[in-house]
């Protein structure tokens, strides 16, 4: 019987899970490192998978793309936890997380790596302006998913900190939750005209005001 149940239990870890025709593959390469080990004893590849799935689900709606038609091109979205610097990284469809950074990690670290991959599964399907948009813009949507899913750590700056409105992060996603409160919609709105390219002056024509208008109208809500 216990065989039976690590067999069914294996079968389900080499399963990709799926979420209508996408895919999704998360895999460890670093499991025979210290943060490679913490990953499959407090994160593990069939939550990984779970997050990869419910994270697209979530970006499909908060970018009102119900219908298939309107996303990224994208079939199969891959995880693999690696023995590499920094945090995470997004190349197209493929996610690089960073066993090293999971092994570092004070804290609980299902929750951190859960946020993680929501901001990161955000690169795989967002429009990047055929590849001109800001790069703060880019994190801070990124972010701003990661936001409104309920993952924002606390270590956060709070709503009107910052300095510019495309500092990126934490700062850009604050800002952005603002923009979206003056119309319900508008990061839906403005990634979908990223998708053909890039120009400040699509906060303008959503909202009727440009960028640096609406930053200092964002600041003085918060002095
Ligand atoms: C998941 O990715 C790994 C590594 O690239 C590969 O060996 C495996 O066949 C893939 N599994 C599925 C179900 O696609
Ligand atoms: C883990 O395994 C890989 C591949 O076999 C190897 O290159 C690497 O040196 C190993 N790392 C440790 C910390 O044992
Ligand atoms: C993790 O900690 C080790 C040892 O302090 C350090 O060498 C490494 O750069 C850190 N890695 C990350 C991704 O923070
Ligand atoms: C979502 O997209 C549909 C068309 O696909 C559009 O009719 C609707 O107004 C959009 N919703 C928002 C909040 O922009
Ligand atoms: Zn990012």
């Amino acid at each position: 019987m216990k065989l039976h149940v690590a067999a069914a239990a294996s079968l389900l870890l080499a399963m990709a899970a799926t979420a209508g025709a996408v895919t999704f593959n998360a895999t460890n390469a670093a499991s025979n490192t210290t943060g490679g080990h913490r990953f499959d004893q407090a994160v593990g590849l069939a939550y990984a998978n779970q997050v990869l799935s419910s994270a697209s689900i979530f970006i499909w709606i908060t970018f009102n793309q119900t219908n298939p038609a309107d996303r990224k091109p994208v079939d199969a979205v891959t995880l693999v936890v690696a023995d590499v610097d920094g945090a995470a990284f997004t190349v197209d469809d493929a996610i690089t997380l960073s066993a090293q950074y999971v092994g570092n990690y004070s804290g609980d670290v299902k929750t951190e790596v859960t946020g993680v991959l929501y901001h990161e599964t955000t690169h795989v399907w967002q429009w990047d302006g055929q590849g001109q948009a800001n790069g703060g813009l880019i994190e801070g949507i990124a972010d701003y998913v990661r936001l409104k899913a309920g993952y924002a750590p606390g270590h956060w700056v709070k709503p009107g900190q910052g300095d510019r409105w495309d500092q990126g992060y934490d700062v850009t996603a604050r800002f952005l939750d603002y923009c979206d409160s003056l119309k319900p919609g508008f990061v839906a709105l403005l990634n979908a005209k990223m998708k053909g390219g890039y120009t400040d002056d699509f906060f303008a024509q959503i909202l009727g005001k440009n960028v640096q208008q609406l930053w200092q109208e964002y600041k003085a809500k918060y002095a």
